[in-house]
């Protein structure tokens, strides 16, 4: 492969993405190390993050504000496609993972580098959707991933990072490992390694416990323009304050804890708890909405496409071809989903107690009613199942007597 001269690494100021500064250079022999630190909306500071990456031996330490994006690029398309991976799961670790390779690989073009680095293992995903996005959007600069190959234990890595003058974790450090953003957290590893056992109440943050939640109900009003959500309780926000406000009072009722078996890319099956209160709540609510305003033939394809765009990003192929044409798809469906939703939260759970369109419902009420109104055609229907039921009656009359 050749050796690197210019390196921009994706760093989260963690003692491992600290750790590949000093080991890039002189295990690899990197002659420069540019830092990246991406807000996502995590809530941490960045600038003890930036000043890290030079304490650890970064030539130049970048940070940068990438919530917007993250949400109106990322989780939105997310809630219009209804992304649930296996079903349940809202890829709140997965979206931001496309978006900061893109950035890792403008900031290599900016500094002219001729490599881009990340410290995931070798275990995980996120080493997928870095390498195939960085290899799709720059398939001329290197993909530098020494945790993959470095062999380290965790304290082997502390105390690497020790030698090179990297301060170990003051405190002793959780044993989780926890990946969050504005979409939420997820939380591995320690304990929760074992499928068997309840996950301890003091890994949650974003989320209160089924106890701790108030005994009242709150009924949310989600309004969706275009199949966005644009406003909560009637109220207009940006894209970022929406998903910030879904947060809070989801979370506040207890709602958007998610403990699964997830079958991660590279074949493992790995214990995954998420809370995830925002986006669970958004895309419950677009659902439902879809369900008023599209054509049955439509919804059900696109519950089918729905989960192959989950997996596709699940699976790093966010710039790939069939990402895009299924988004092709979704932009057709979405003209007309406009309309609103109202969710009871309550006790961990969001309950859908109605939902309407002024312009764009399907449902229609002569249709529907059994009371006076009704306008549909009941003897229409006997001729509809003398055609419909045919085929089952033909096949019937040969089997009967078998
Ligand atoms: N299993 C989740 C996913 O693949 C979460 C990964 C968390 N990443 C991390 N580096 N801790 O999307």
């Amino acid at each position: 492969m050749g050796r690197a001269k210019k390196a921009v690494l994706a760093y989260s100021g963690g003692v491992d993405t600290s750790v590949c500064i000093p080991y890039l250079k002189q295990e690899w022999g990197v002659e420069e190390v540019i830092t990246f630190a991406a807000d996502l909306g995590q809530g941490d500071e960045l600038e003890p993050i930036r000043r890290k990456a030079l304490d650890s031996g970064a030539s130049q330490s970048i940070v940068g504000d990438l919530i917007e994006p993250f949400i109106t690029e990322f989780a939105f398309p997310a809630i219009r496609a209804n992304a649930l991976y296996e079903g349940r799961y809202p890829l709140s670790t997965a979206l931001a993972r496309p978006l900061i390779a893109r950035r890792l690989v403008e900031i290599a073009r900016e500094v002219g580098a001729d490599a881009v680095a990340h410290g995931c293992t070798g275990k995980g995903n996120d080493q997928v959707r870095f390498d195939v996005a960085i290899g799709a959007l720059a398939p001329d600069l290197k993909v530098l991933a020494p945790a993959r190959e470095w062999g380290m234990s965790r304290e082997e890595t502390i105390a690497y990072g020790e030698r090179c003058g990297i301060p170990s974790p003051v405190s002793k450090t959780s044993p989780y490992s926890i990946d969050l953003n504005l979409l939420g957290r997820s939380i591995e590893a320690g304990p929760l390694e074992d499928p068997n056992v309840e996950p301890p109440e003091e890994i949650y943050a974003l989320t209160v416990s089924v106890a701790a939640a108030p005994d009242q109900p709150q009924v949310v009003e989600i309004g969706f323009e275009h199949g966005y959500p644009v406003s909560i309780d009637g109220v207009r926000l940006d894209p970022v304050s929406l998903i910030r406000r879904a947060n809070a009072l989801a979370g506040a009722h207890g709602f958007g804890r998610l403990d699964m078996i997830e079958n991660r890319v590279v074949g493992i099956k790995s214990r995954e708890i998420y809370e995830t209160p925002g986006l669970l709540l958004l895309i419950k609510a677009h659902q439902e909405l879809e369900s008023l305003t599209l054509a049955a033939d439509v919804l059900r394809s696109k519950r089918q496409l729905e989960q192959q765009w989950a997996d596709l990003v699940y699976q790093g192929l966010w710039f790939g071809p069939l990402k895009d044409a299924i988004d092709g798809f979704i932009e057709r469906t979405q003209s007309s989903v406009n309309g609103s939703v109202k969710v009871k939260l309550h006790k961990g759970n969001a309950t859908v107690v109605g939902r309407s369109s002024a312009a764009d419902s399907l449902y229609v009420d002569a249709m529907a009613t059994y009371d006076r109104g009704d306008q549909f055609d009941h003897r229409a229907a006997e001729g509809f199942i003398y055609v419909w039921g045919l085929p089952t009656r033909l096949w019937a009359a040969r089997h009967r007597h078998r």
